[in-house]
C-alpha cells in the first residue's frame, strides 16, 4: 500500500461504505471465545452500544453481523472493519498528522497491533490472553483519525479503548490520557470484567497493552534474566555457580515467552511447559527457545544430559506443565529453581489450561461448560501445588512469578500457606528478588523506541546508555554496584542477543539518575542531529507505577499494600510534568480488581522543552515510588531517598522514624 493510501485510510476514520466481511485467519493465534454471560436484554444493550458508531441507516446492514460476533465469540471487535494495510510500526515520518508528539502515539499503537508483537493481533489483544489495545477495530479506526488530525492545543481521552474526543489544552499538556478498567471497586470481580467488556464499556488493558508501550518479549527478558540470575544467586549458598542448574516453568506467551532467553543469558539448562502449539511454534522460529519436546520420557533423558554436561540450553515442553513437575519428582530429577508463568491472573478464561484434557477440549469447555472447566482447573492447581512442594521439599527454590499462581491455587484449596494462615509458603519475585534488590533504589524497567525505526539509530542509542552507565558505575555507592554491573552487562550484549521483535525498542533496568542522564543524551544526541526522535517511556510493573499487593508491592509491609494512592499519584503527577501520554488501570499481570497500574510515554524530539521536561517528569517518575518505599520502612529506599534529596535539595521527604522491637513486645506482654 502506498503512503497515500495508508494515509487516506486513517484519515477517513469509519468507513463511508461498509466494507465486506473479512475471513478468519487461522493462521493466526486467535483469542478463546468469552463467556456467553450476557442476558437477552443486555445483549440487546451490547448491539445497542456497538452500533452507535454508525450513522442509523447502516444499522440493519450490521446488527445481524454484530450479533453473530457476540454469540460466535463472546464479543464484538467488529472484524470487518479491520485495515487492510500491514499491521507495525513505521517510521514516524511516514504517519500523516499536524503533531510530532500524536504520530509517537500511532506508530506505538500500531506496534502494539503488530502480527509478529501481538497475541491475537485481530481480536486487537497484545498479551496475556486478555490485554487489549481496544475493544472493536471501530475504536482503532477513529483513534488513529483524530490523533491524525490533532494539534499540540489538544489532548484525546481515551476510556478503556474508547476514544472520547479530542479536548482543547495546551502545548505542555498529554497529547493523550488513557484510562483502562476503570471500575467502581465494588463491581471489580472478574465476571464484571466478562460482563462490562461484552457489553463494550470496559476493557482490560493490562499494563503496556491499553497504553501502547509494549516492546514484545525483549521488555520482559530483561526482567526475567535479573530475576532468574539473582534467584540463582540467592539459593547458590555454595557459591557453585548457576552452570548445570536447571529452571522449570511453564508459558510461552507474550511475557512467558522470554523465560528460556532470559535462562540461556543466565547460562542454566531451562524447561519450560507450553500447551499451545502455536505459541510453541512461535517462540521456535524466533530463536526464543533452542529445542522442543513432547514426549516426557524424551525430555527426562535430554535434562539428564543437558545438566551433565552443564549445557546452556533452552528446552520447550509441549504439553502440560503438572506432568512436568510430576514426572521429574517420578524420576527424581533435581530442580534448582522453579516457577510458573501461566496466566493465572485470568484463570477462567483461557489463562491457565487443566492437565488431563487437550487444548482444543478445554478451549471448548471453558465457553460451553464454564462451570466443570473451573473445577479441573482447581483440580490441576491442586495437582500443580502438591508436586511443587514435593521438590522444594528436596531443596528446590520455587517463586511466584506475579501470574497470580500462590493466589489462585490457595483460593483452590491447594496446600500453598505459610504455617501462620496469612501468607504464602513461596515468596513472590518482587518480595525476594525485585523488591529489595531493584524497585526499593529506584531501578525499574526503563525503555525506548527509536522512532525513525532504523536499527542503526538503536545502535547508537545502546552506545550512549552503555557510556553513561559506565560513567554512573564508576562514582556510584557499594548498594547499587550489582544493579549497575548487570545493567552494564546487559546493554553490551543486548545488540548480540538480538532482541527486537516489531519497533527498534531498548529496555534497560535504571533508577532514577541513570534514566534522567541517558534520556538527557539522547536529547542532545538528537539535537546534534546523530539520531532521529526517541520515544521513552515503561513497563508499568515499575517502582512508582504500580500498587499491586501481591506483585509490585508484595514486599511493602507496613499495611499500606492494599492502598492504590501511589500508582494514582504517580499518574497525576506525570501529567502535568511533561508526558507525552498517561494511562492508569485497573488490572494488569494478576487480574481485574487486584491492581491498579499506570505509565507514561514521552517523546524526545532534541528540543529544550522535552530536555526541560524529562528532567522534571522522570526525577518524579521513580522518586514518588522509592519515598513511598521508605515511608514503608524499606531500607534501600529509605537510603535511596536520603540520596536523591542530597542531590536535589528542593526534594523534601517525610522519612520514618523505626520503633525498637523491645519496646512494642514489652507493652504487648
Ligand atoms: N514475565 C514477567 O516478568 C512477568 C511479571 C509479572 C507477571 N507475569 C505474569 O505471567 C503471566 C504470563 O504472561 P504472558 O503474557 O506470557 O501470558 P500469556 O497468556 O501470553 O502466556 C501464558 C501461556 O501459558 C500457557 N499455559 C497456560 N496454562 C498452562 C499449563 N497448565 N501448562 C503449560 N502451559 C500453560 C498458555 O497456553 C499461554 O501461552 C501473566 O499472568 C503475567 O501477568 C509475568
Amino acid at each position: 500500500m502506498t503512503k497515500e493510501a495508508f494515509h487516506q485510510d486513517i484519515l477517513q476514520g469509519i468507513p463511508a461504505n461498509i466494507p465486506p466481511r473479512k475471513e478468519f485467519d487461522s493462521s493466526l493465534n486467535h483469542a478463546p471465545k468469552r463467556k456467553d454471560i450476557l442476558s437477552p436484554d443486555e445483549k440487546k444493550l451490547a448491539l445497542r452500544n456497538a452500533l452507535r458508531y454508525f450513522p442509523k441507516e447502516q444499522h440493519k446492514a450490521l446488527i445481524e453481523d454484530f450479533l453473530w460476533e457476540l454469540e460466535t465469540y463472546g464479543r464484538i471487535y467488529m472484524h470487518r472493519f479491520r485495515p487492510d494495510y500491514e499491521m507495525f510500526a513505521r517510521p514516524i515520518e511516514e504517519y500523516p498528522g499536524k503533531s510530532q508528539q500524536a504520530k509517537a502515539i500511532m506508530l506505538m499503537i500500531q506496534n502494539n497491533l503488530d502480527h509478529a508483537v501481538a497475541q491475537h493481533p485481530h481480536e486487537l489483544i497484545t498479551y496475556g490472553g486478555n490485554g487489549a489495545v481496544f475493544q472493536n477495530w471501530i475504536q482503532y479506526r477513529l483513534t488513529m483519525k483524530y490523533l491524525a488530525e490533532m494539534t499540540d492545543e489538544q489532548t484525546l481521552v481515551m476510556y478503556s479503548g474508547h476514544p472520547m474526543g479530542l479536548f482543547p489544552s495546551h502545548s505542555e499538556a498529554p497529547r493523550v490520557v488513557v484510562t483502562n478498567g476503570m471500575m467502581i471497586p465494588n463491581y471489580s470481580k472478574p465476571d464484571d470484567w466478562e460482563k462490562f467488556n461484552a457489553l463494550g464499556v470496559t476493557q482490560y488493558g493490562q499494563m503496556t497493552a491499553g497504553s501502547y508501550m509494549y516492546i514484545g518479549p525483549q521488555g520482559i527478558v530483561h526482567g526475567t534474566t535479573i530475576t532468574v540470575l539473582n534467584a540463582a544467586r540467592k539459593m547458590d549458598v555454595k557459591g557453585e555457580g548457576i552452570a548445570g542448574k536447571l529452571f522449570v516453568t511453564a508459558g510461552l506467551g507474550g511475557m512467558s515467552g522470554a523465560q528460556p532467553k532470559a535462562a540461556n543469558i543466565a547460562g542454566c539448562v531451562s524447561v519450560t511447559a507450553e500447551v499451545n502449539e502455536k505459541a510453541v511454534h512461535t517462540r521456535h522460529s524466533q530463536g526464543w527457545v533452542d529445542e522442543v519436546i513432547s514426549d516426557l520420557d524424551q525430555l527426562v533423558n535430554r535434562v539428564r544430559i543437558a545438566k551433565e554436561q552443564k549445557e546452556v540450553v533452552s528446552i520447550a515442553y509441549l504439553g502440560n506443565v503438572v506432568d512436568v513437575w510430576e514426572k521429574f519428582d517420578q524420576e527424581n530429577i533435581y530442580i534448582d529453581l522453579g516457577s510458573d508463568q501461566s496466566s493465572l491472573h485470568n484463570p477462567w478464561a483461557g489463562g491457565y489450561y487443566p492437565a488431563g484434557i487437550s487444548f482444543e477440549e478445554a478451549n471448548k469447555m471453558m465457553a460451553e461448560a464454564p462451570d466443570r472447566f473451573k473445577v479441573l482447573v482447581q483440580e490441576t492447581l491442586r495437582r500443580h501445588a502438591n508436586a511443587i512442594n514435593k521438590h522444594t521439599a528436596k531443596g528446590t527454590y520455587f517463586f511466584d512469578y506475579g501470574n497470580a499462581f500462590l493466589l489462585e491455587a490457595s483460593r483452590a484449596g491447594a496446600d500453598v500457606m505459610a504455617a501462620n494462615g496469612i501468607d504464602f509458603r513461596y515468596p513472590s519475585y518482587i518480595q525476594d528478588i525485585l523488591g529489595p534488590m531493584c524497585f526499593d533504589f529506584g531501578f525499574g524497567p526503563f525503555r525506548w523506541v527509536c522512532a525513525s525505526g532504523n536499527p542503526e539509530d538503536l545502535q547508537r542509542t545502546d552506545e550512549i546508555a552503555l557510556a553513561v552507565m559506565e560513567q554512573i558505575k564508576s562514582v556510584s555507592p557499594a548498594e547499587i554496584q550489582q544493579q549497575m554491573a548487570d545493567n552494564i552487562q546487559w546493554i553490551k550484549g543486548a545488540q548480540q542477543n538480538k532482541l527486537v521483535v516489531g519497533s527498534q525498542a531498548r529496555i534497560l533496568y535504571a533508577d532514577a539518575e541513570g534514566r534522567m542522564k541517558i534520556a538527557e543524551a539522547f536529547n542532545k544526541a538528537i539535537k546534534e542531529g546523530k539520531i532521529g526522535p526517541v520515544i521513552l517511556g515503561r513497563d508499568h510493573h515499575d517502582v512508582s507505577g504500580t500498587d499491586s499487593p501481591y506483585r509490585e508491592t508484595s514486599n511493602i509491609y507496613d499495611g499500606s499494600k492494599f492502598t492504590a494512592d501511589m500508582a494514582i499519584q504517580n499518574v497525576i503527577g506525570d501529567s502535568f510534568r511533561g508526558a507525552t501520554w498517561v494511562s492508569i488501570h485497573n488490572g494488569g499481570g494478576v487480574g481485574w480488581g487486584e491492581v491498579i497500574n499506570g505509565g507514561f510515554g514521552m517523546l524526545l524530539d532534541g528540543s529544550d522543552a522535552a530536555d526541560r521536561r524529562l528532567k522534571m517528569m522522570l526525577h518524579w517518575d521513580v522518586n514518588n515510588g522509592i519515598a513511598r518505599r521508605s515511608w514503608a520502612r524499606n531500607e534501600g529506599a529509605i537510603f535511596a531517598i536520603q540520596r536523591a534529596m542530597e542531590v536535589e535539595p528542593r526534594l523534601k521527604i517525610t522519612l520514618p522514624n523505626l520503633v525498637d522491637d523491645n519496646l512494642l513486645n514489652d507493652t504487648f506482654q
